[in-house]
């Protein structure tokens, strides 16, 4: 491996982990296998309706060696709260955590170097069972593979250039981007590609109703500083509340930052003395501008 050349680009590891579960939701005793790709109906409820939610976490090789997971078990609460959304069984958290080291473990030699990137985990929960109207689907999978990575966006460490995006929006009140649906991604995609052609590295959504407050990027959650004060949009439905997210917030406050979960208007974030994202691939980014309309 070239580890000093990593991206954020799918390698396939070894081992994948996977669980299946009935209607009834008793999920059946999860084993490791070869990573192969997987045989679907092509009436399974995630080809067809998207019923599927996802995590991202990641394994750490320390000096000695040792492999480091950071909060695996905010994830699988997450993943048991987006499950619920979606009228999905999902694994117990100490299944979902159990899961998650038997993969990175399996896939120990695709963790790089300390300090040259992680291993990504991703879990995976679906509905595989054909469900031809829209119900529920009568058998799910949960499954979880990893990749070696190192940054997320192809500036490296530089700071971004976001777009906010006015005419597209990721999630509205009532829906689902609070849980890490599926679904919620590719709509972003079309505000995205249109970004990035023009050069920026992703986009601030802003919210649907009153179309001035910031939410989230297509890939991460979003802070603003001044002074002593630190703000980020508050999780009232629309944002998904980010495990690396929650950690800044614990941490900047064990700093005595003044912390804010809150509304935040899209011209408060253009006047802001420091941006950065953070997200589980993304890590924490800083944000070096952001362009609203003509302004920036
Ligand atoms: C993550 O940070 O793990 C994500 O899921 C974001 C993304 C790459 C979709």
């Amino acid at each position: 491996m070239d580890w000093d050349n990593l991206g954020f680009k799918l390698i396939t590891t070894d081992y994948i982990y996977s669980m299946k579960c009935t209607e009834e939701g008793n999920f059946e005793q999860g084993r490791l296998s070869l990573h192969a790709n997987i045989e679907l109906s092509p009436a399974a409820a995630i080809l067809n309706y998207a019923q599927g939610v996802f995590e991202g976490t990641k394994a750490h090789k320390k000096e000695d060696g040792g492999l480091l997971l950071f909060r695996p078990d905010q994830n699988g609460v997450r993943m048991k709260i987006g499950a619920e959304r979606m009228c999905m069984p999902s694994p117990s958290v100490d299944q979902f955590v159990d899961a998650v080291k038997q993969t990175a473990i399996a896939n120990r030699s695709w963790v790089p170097p300390s300090g040259k990137g992680s291993l990504y985990i991703r879990p995976l929960l679906m509905g595989t069972g054909g469900a031809l109207g829209v119900a529920p689907a009568p058998d799910y999978t949960f499954l979880v593979y990893a990749s070696p990575v190192a940054n997320y966006f192809k500036e490296g460490l530089a700071p971004l250039n976001i777009y906010v995006e006015d005419e597209f929006h990721r999630a509205s009140p009532g829906g689902t981007g609070h849980v890490k649906a599926i679904s919620n991604y590719s709509p972003c995609l079309k505000a995205l590609t249109r970004a990035k052609k023009r050069g920026f590295s992703d986009v601030l959504f802003l919210d649907s109703i009153h179309k001035k407050y910031v939410e989230e990027l297509s890939t991460c959650n979003i802070f603003i500083v001044k002074g002593n004060q630190i703000s980020t949009p508050a999780t009232n439905g629309t944002i998904l509340p980010g495990v690396t997210r929650s950690s800044i917030i614990e941490i900047a406050r064990d700093y005595d930052y003044k912390i804010e979960e809150r509304e935040i208007e899209v011209d408060e974030v253009m006047e802001a003395e420091e941006v950065f994202c953070t997200g589980t691939a993304v890590g924490v980014a800083s944000v070096g501008s952001i362009t609203y309309h003509t302004k920036r």
